[in-house]
């Protein structure tokens, strides 16, 4: 009979000695919450395929945003669903657009926050397309000058960040250039470098009211097959400035995730998009999974593929447990 040497086993012995062992721990710093903004006051309309995610208009994301911050949430990605859209997506530029309200209130009221501020067209245009559009598809020189603009306004509003979320080639450099030659040059930008065309964004244009009104993303967001595309997004997206990058979806990709981490040396998102937690909800409601282990295990997963930073709906939920 022969019996092993090395037992791995032994560090399993008990929960102090797993304690001490333990390679990966989720903290209450790594977590974003996203929040979506809407007109009106006193509105809250929730979001029936995202259980426990509401639209709130300013004075309520105030209310919740302290909620939250109280909580320990210590950043918020915010999402604009405006009174009216345009072909362009103008409106999301303008001093008075809702995120920059949102941002004005909540700089004034829970000032601690940090407040990052998602860019893009696809809330703001009647076509839900993440840009102009020129001869049935978006354009891509066109567009950066509306997400340059977009930007601005948004620092003009006192965020703390943006993070453009459009895809089109050049963005990161429009924007930064836009920044710094209006007086932000301390602005980060967070690019979602790696942003597939998914099928896990469903919940969420439901949520931004921003489904494409005729075809797809296909022409600006990647194509799920790809990996080493991912790699020179990343670099285009360093290269012309970015300060952090995203990964987008987040389960399906950790295999993206990893290899940015591995390749290159800046902070690394994760997106824990809509899809992903509306599956995990159904799932718990239905009584097959226990969500809080399952949520601690998934986010824990996302840490140790080489996510910094996890954008996640269950953060409202799983922020006290950390
Ligand atoms: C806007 C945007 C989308 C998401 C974040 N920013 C939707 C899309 O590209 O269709 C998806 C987020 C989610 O599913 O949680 N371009």
């Amino acid at each position: 009979m022969q019996f092993p040497v090395t037992r791995l086993r032994r560090l399993r012995k008990n929960a102090a000695i797993r304690n001490m062992v333990r390679e990966t721990i989720l903290t209450r710093n790594d977590l974003i919450m996203p929040l979506f903004v809407c007109p009106g006051e006193g509105v809250e309309n929730k979001i029936s395929s995202m259980p426990g995610n509401s639209q709130f208009s300013v004075d309520l994301l105030v209310k919740k945003c302290r909620e939250l911050y109280n909580k320990g949430v210590q950043s918020v990605l915010l999402f604009g669903i405006p009174e009216t859209k345009d072909e362009t997506g103008d409106v999301a530029c303008q001093h008075n657009g809702i995120v920059q309200q949102a941002v004005r209130a909540l700089k004034k009221e829970v000032p601690e926050l940090y407040l990052i501020a998602d860019v893009c067209n696809c809330e703001y245009t009647t076509h839900g397309h993440c840009g102009t559009i020129v001869d049935g598809d978006v354009d891509n020189d066109l567009t950066l000058d509306t997400l340059a603009r977009q930007s601005v306004s948004l620092a003009e509003a006192g965020v703390d960040m943006v993070a453009p979320s459009d895809m089109m080639d050049g963005r990161v450099g429009a924007i930064r250039t836009a920044l710094d030659e209006n007086g932000f040059k301390n602005t980060p930008i967070m690019a979602y470098s790696a942003k597939y065309a998914s099928a896990f964004y469903g919940p969420f244009r439901e949520a931004a009211e921003s489904a494409p009104q005729f075809g797809d993303r296909k022409t600006y967001q990647m194509d799920p097959a790809n990996g080493d595309e991912a790699l020179r997004e990343v670099e285009l997206d360093i290269q012309e400035g970015a300060d952090i990058v995203m990964v987008k979806p987040a389960l399906n990709y950790m295999d993206v995730i990893q290899s940015v981490k591995a390749n290159f040396n800046v902070p690394v998102a994760a997106y824990n998009v809509s899809g992903e937690f509306s599956m995990v909800k159904a799932a718990a409601e239905k009584g097959w999974i226990d969500e809080k282990r399952i949520v601690l295990e998934l986010l824990t997963g996302l840490k140790r593929a080489g996510a910094d930073i996890i954008i996640s709906y269950h953060t409202q939920d799983i922020i006290e447990e950390l």
